[in-house]
């Protein structure tokens, strides 16, 4: 992708049944951090995130709260939802709710539609649904409870709670109609689905052949209507999965629908078919492109399990963010989890890697930098003289970090797109202890050579302000400043990080980029 395309991200939008923890968090940042990086190669980027507010979840949760379904959702939009983005640092572009009266309409122009052409009738549902997974479940999908509450009953595989039985008049997607289309769809697009393990699943799963899918319930009435008969819901997922082009203007602004649309679809890999079968084939059904990628991320997991609410084993991101910031957030799950796969989370493991790799690692040589240009050189940045092979090494390594971490972008690789940037923080951490600017300012002989290893240093920092603000947008904004760059750090080329220029001087900075803190690895408090 090049400079003036346009990069459209969605992240889910997640239920309002409960307040959210660290897994949602998880999927936020992954997104911010693509649509962060996007922009900084000059591409019209836009992220989009929200709210799933329909169903018979979110309903029973209300009535269980002694409240109305949209009186619940608006005060955990207000509460905890939307205050996420602040605590994360989210630079959303957009935020969708179901409940907007924008997507509504859209969902009814979208089912009418469909309609019309004959991609839906009537019929009878007889079978199994999970309220807490929302969907409708085969046989196969249920275990029965070995112990506990329901111990002996047939219960989701999930949520380990007994499902309910329906009978009920639905009307039902022509979803079969679509099997042989995914799956050539899959195999002249194989990086539709991603990573691999999600995209086998997948395949496999269609090819067993798809059913029709029943998209409306008549026994409540906390949805979207119908429009062609006013006694049924929209079906909870069919209604949520068109949020993606409703926020964009679906149905009556299309040219701002043609400039975003296909989206790149980043979500947990539990909701992966919803995504990579369900929502194609919809549009298929409606004559619109489909997505174009769906990546299935991993689980953040809790003692070897998904964490989720349903169990209990929640975390609040604040609990992370409140020691530790915003940016070490940010970066500790972009940086210690393979993107794609699960990965357990850990207090000491965070800890420790604030402490090496933030503090000691980058905020430490930043500071070290910028307090010996202002001793040795009274705040004035020198001008680099004659190169020696370790300059050039240094100089090498940031346009090597730049091109890797932009080649590992375009793949989904996060981790590995900052491993590739933490090789120039390591090696300015060793070129400064092998060349010992302190020692060299000893003997106003070397006075060239000393400006030469800090002007070199310098540029580094300012490469690395640049390729790290996606992930610690606030330490960069910071270090930018006190480097003295040039511009507004977000308008910086990350695709040619290596090239910035400074006004001169550096300033103090204010304080260290990731103070030292003081932890009880138990409870993760200060
Ligand atoms: O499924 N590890 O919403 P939801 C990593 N409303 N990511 C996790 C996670 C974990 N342990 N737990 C949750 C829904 N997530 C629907 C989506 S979209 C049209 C409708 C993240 O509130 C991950 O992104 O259950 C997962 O897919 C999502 O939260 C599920 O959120
Ligand atoms: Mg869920």
């Amino acid at each position: 992708m090049s400079a003036g395309d346009s990069f459209y991200i969605a992240t889910p939008i997640f239920y309002v049944n409960d307040v959210p923890h660290i897994g949602h968090a998880y999927t936020e940042v992954a997104a911010d951090v693509l649509a962060r990086w996007h922009r900084q190669r000059g591409e019209d980027a836009w992220l989009l995130t929200g709210t799933d507010e329909h169903g018979q979840k979110i309903l029973r949760t209300a009535v269980a709260n002694n409240t109305t379904p949209q009186e619940w959702a608006d005060r955990l939009v207000a509460d905890s939802w939307q205050p996420l983005l602040e605590t994360i640092d989210i630079a959303n572009d957009d935020f969708i709710r179901t409940t907007d009266e924008r997507h509504e309409k859209a969902v009814a122009t979208f089912l009418q539609r469909l309609y019309d052409d004959g991609h839906i009738y009537a019929g009878e549902y007889e079978g199994y649904y999970c309220v807490g997974c929302e969907e409708y479940k085969q046989l196969d999908d249920l275990v029965t409870a070995p112990d506990g509450e329901y111990k002996g009953q047939l219960v989701c595989a999930i949520h380990s709670r007994p499902v309910e039985i329906l009978k009920e008049k639905n009307y039902f997607f022509r979803m079969s109609d679509f099997g042989q289309k995914l799956l050539d769809l899959y195999e002249s697009q194989p990086d539709f689905v991603q990573p691999a393990s999600v995209r086998n699943e997948i395949v496999q799963f269609v090819k067993q052949g798809l059913d029709d899918l029943s998209i409306s319930r008549s026994s409540f009435d906390w949805g979207v209507k119908v429009p062609w008969d006013e006694t049924h819901v929209v079906y909870v997922w069919f209604d949520a999965l068109l949020n993606y082009v409703s926020a964009i203007g679906y149905g009556v602004d299309d040219e701002q629908f043609a400039k975003r649309w296909p989206a790149v679809q980043l979500v947990g890999k539990d909701i992966a078919r919803f995504h990579a079968v369900i929502w194609p084939a919809m549009l298929m059904a409606a004559g619109l492109p489909v997505p174009r990628a769906v990546f299935g991320h991993g689980w953040l997991l809790v003692g070897g399990e998904k964490m989720s609410k349903s169990k209990l084993t929640g975390i609040a991101p604040s609990q992370i963010t409140d020691t530790f910031g915003s940016d070490a957030f940010r970066y500790y799950f972009m940086s210690a989890i393979t993107f794609g796969q699960d990965g357990s989370f850990s207090w000491e493991d965070l800890s420790a890697r604030y402490q090496a790799e933030l503090a000691n690692g980058f905020g430490n040589l930043a500071s070290r930098v910028i307090a010996m240009v202002n001793k040795y050189f009274d705040g004035e940045i020198p001008t680099l003289g004659e190169l020696t092979a370790s300059d050039e090494a240094i100089i090498a390594t940031q346009k090597r970090a730049t091109e890797k971490s932009n080649a590992y972008i375009d793949t989904f690789a996060i981790n590995e797109a900052l491993s590739s940037v933490w090789q120039l923080v390591d090696e300015l951490n060793g070129y400064i202890t092998e060349q010992e600017p302190w020692a060299l300012s000893k003997d106003p002989a070397n006075r060239e050579r000393l400006g030469t290893v800090l002007a070199t240093t310098v540029n580094g920092l300012g490469t690395l302000a640049i390729l790290l603000s996606p992930v610690l947008p606030k330490a960069t904004e910071k270090l930018w400043t006190a480097i003295g760059g040039v511009g507004e750090l977000r308008e910086q080329r990350i695709d040619d990080a290596q090239n910035w220029s400074h006004s001169g001087r550096v300033t103090a900075l204010e304080s260290s980029l990731f103070p030292r803190i003081e932890v009880d690895a138990e409870s993760g408090t200060a």
